[in-house]
Order: C-alpha cells, then structure tokens, then sequence
C-alpha cells in the first residue's frame, strides 16, 4: 500500500491508500484500532460492494470484539461487546450500523442501543453523498472502484479499491493518519 497526504503535511488529510485485495481492506480496518477509542465514529461511505464491511471485520477482529462482522442488512444496528482481556481490562466494543436503514444518525440514539456509544467505537456503512450535516467529530473512510479498471467477469467484486481517510473536527486534529499506511 502506498500513502499520499497533502502537500502542507499539517493537514489531517485525505490520506489515500490503495487496497488491491479484500486482505489489504481487512488490515487497513485492522490499523485503525491504531488510531481509535471508545466514543469515536467512523463514517464508512462506499457503493455496494465497495469493502465497506469488509475492512470493519478487519477492525473487529483487531478490537477482539464478540461475534461476526457481517453485513448489517435487515438490521439497522449489530452490537459487538468487547472481550475481557486477560487482565481483567475492556478495550472499546464495536457498534456497526447500516445507515442505509437509518434516517439519520440522531436515529441512533433512539435505537437503544445495550452499549453507550461512549464506550464503543461506532462504524456507519454510509450510501454515497449522504455524509454531511454530522457530527462535529468522525473519521470518514471512501472506498471507490477506480473508473476504467478492467473488470474480471468471473469475479466481478474483485479488483483494487481507493480508500481515502479524511479526519474530521478537533477529535481528528493532530492525529497522524498516513502512519496508518505500510509504507
Ligand atoms: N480491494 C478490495 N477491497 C475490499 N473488498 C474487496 C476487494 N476486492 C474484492 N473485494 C470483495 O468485494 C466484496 C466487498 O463486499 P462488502 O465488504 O460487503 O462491501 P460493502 O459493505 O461496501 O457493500 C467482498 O466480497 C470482498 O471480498
Ligand atoms: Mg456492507
């Protein structure tokens, strides 16, 4: 995986970062756990199929949450409770949400939720051009297909996406995204 950031390098983004297979989706997910704590939200914007769960199984195997991540269609919201560690501690648990079944995130709130979202790190699958007018504080994620790339007709899902990350708010300001990316 290769990183761009912007020329000033004191902006916190867009990072870019090209996933050439579902794997390199999965431990793009995985690095976030890097990045993350509980009460955070990430805004997951991406066309069908774009990868969009595929990097959140990627960050809930690294959080070591409870249960699959799997696609949230036919339910709104599925809860992944954090797994004791053997100290006794908790790491965040993960709530991951299909926005396409939500209104709007105050939606979430009426949900209710077992967790606080204060004590999850909260992942949206977000449809296209929806991602505006929230939360003072998110990490977005676009996954796209770049245009013109030849499709495999045997395997039509396959094939490099382009995930650029862009923090938004004063949660994000200062946090160093680029060093999500392998270099
Ligand atoms: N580079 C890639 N990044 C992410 N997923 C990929 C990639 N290449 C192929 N895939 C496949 O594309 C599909 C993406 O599906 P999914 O993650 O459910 O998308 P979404 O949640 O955005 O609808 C999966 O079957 C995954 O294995
Ligand atoms: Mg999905």
């Amino acid at each position: 995986m290769t990183a761009e950031t912007d020329a000033t390098g004191t902006d916190q983004g867009p990072v870019r970062v090209d996933l050439p297979d579902a794997d390199a989706a999965r431990a793009l997910g995985a690095a976030l756990v890097g990045v993350l704590r509980a009460g955070d939200l990430v805004i997951l914007t991406g066309d069908l199929g774009a990868g969009k769960t595929t990097l959140t199984q990627g960050l809930g195997a690294a959080l070591g949450v409870r249960g699959q991540v799997a696609s949230p269609t036919f339910i709104v919201a599925r809860e992944h409770p954090p797994v004791p560690r053997p100290d006794g501690s908790e790491g965040p648990g993960l709530v991951h949400v299909d926005a396409y079944r939500l209104g709007g995130l105050d939606e979430l709130d009426a949900l209710d939720l077992d967790a606080s979202l204060d004590d999850t790190v909260t992942v949206v699958e977000w449809g296209r051009g929806l991602a505006e007018a929230l939360t003072d504080d998110r990490l977005e994620i676009d996954l796209e297909r770049p245009r013109g790339g030849v499709v495999d007709e045997d395997d039509p899902g396959a094939g490099t996406r382009r995930a650029t990350l862009r923090g938004v708010g004063p949660r994000w300001a200062g946090v160093d995204l680029a060093a999500l990316v392998p270099s």
